[in-house]
């Protein structure tokens, strides 16, 4: 029987958890309970909502359009102007953002008054228009040491600098380096989560010792996927599965130590459905 070594970090971070333990008790079939965007990024998780009745509310439109209930606000953090419409409208809403977005949203919405807030993130992911959404002026976005090289603040401004929770720490780092060199007066803070640094260490180290990985997480999720790439480049039997049914790999007597490990947005049913299977089958 081969060992398995699961990831202590495997599954939800604290945010997550946080939003999903919050959804399904807010979940009730008799109400009108929506979320505006997925809560979390994994489908499995957004199926099971809806078999609870809460409804995916996908576009601006649609909240618009909404005349009752209560909308959960997801994890990743909305635009101030969401809240606002909410407020205006007279409708119910539990805010789940992860306070580590929160606390982004706060240093936004104080510091961009007097200063340009420049966000190291991807500017397509629902957080980072989140937390444009809580700029009182404009905020730019870059995502690669080139940007900052090239970056210049409008009229000469000062700068505030944040970074999306999930922004690679080695990346941040090379883009503060260059801002701190320019002339230009900038204030920093590091908002990168440790969680997401903590599971890629942890992923990298059990799957060198491994003779085989799995990655359980949604293919939508970036920080799933970012652990798969991780785990390939050390153990090359490492597989990406969503649930335990896509699972390809076989046991042909070479594999004596399985390591999994499962995305931020991943519910421990599913890791637990493959553990099983992996002690049955290896
Ligand atoms: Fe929050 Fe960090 Fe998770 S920012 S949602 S605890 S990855």
């Amino acid at each position: 029987m081969a060992d398995i070594i699961t990831a202590k970090t495997a599954g939800f971070c604290f945010g997550v958890k946080k939003a999903v333990d919050k959804a399904f008790e807010l979940a009730d079939p008799e109400k009108k309970v929506y979320t505006y965007g997925p809560v979390i990024h994994n489908d499995e998780v957004i199926k099971r909502l809806s078999d609870k009745g809460v409804k995916l509310l996908e576009s601006e439109e649609e909240l618009n359009a909404l005349q009752s209930g209560t909308v959960i606000l997801r994890s990743h953090g909305v635009p101030k102007a969401v809240i606002d419409l909410l407020e205006d409208k007279g409708i119910d809403y539990v805010d789940v953002t992860c306070p580590f977005v929160k606390r982004i949203h706060d240093i936004v919405y104080k510091e961009s008054e007097e200063k340009q807030i420049v966000i190291a993130g991807n500017p397509a992911h629902p957080e980072v228009e989140g937390i444009m959404g809580w700029c009182k002026t404009p905020a730019d976005v870059i995502s690669t040491e080139e940007e900052a090289d090239a970056y210049e603040p409008k009229d000469g401004r000062d700068v505030c600098l944040v970074a999306q929770t999930t922004f690679n720490y080695k990346k941040f780092k090379k883009i503060l380096e260059i801002f701190e060199k320019k002339s230009y007066h900038v204030i920093i803070v590091n908002t990168i989560c440790n969680a997401t640094a903590n599971h890629q260490t942890e992923a990298r180290s059990i799957a060198e010792g491994a003779d085989a990985m799995i990655v359980i997480g949604d293919k939508k999720s970036s920080n799933s996927r970012k652990l798969y790439e991780i785990c390939s480049e050390v153990c090359p039997r490492t597989e990406f599965i969503q649930t335990v049914s896509e699972l390809k790999l076989k046991q042909d007597g070479s594999i004596r130590k399985v390591g999994i490990t499962a995305g931020a947005s991943t519910p421990n049913y599913i890791i637990e459905e493959v553990q099983n299977y992996v002690r049955r089958e290896f």
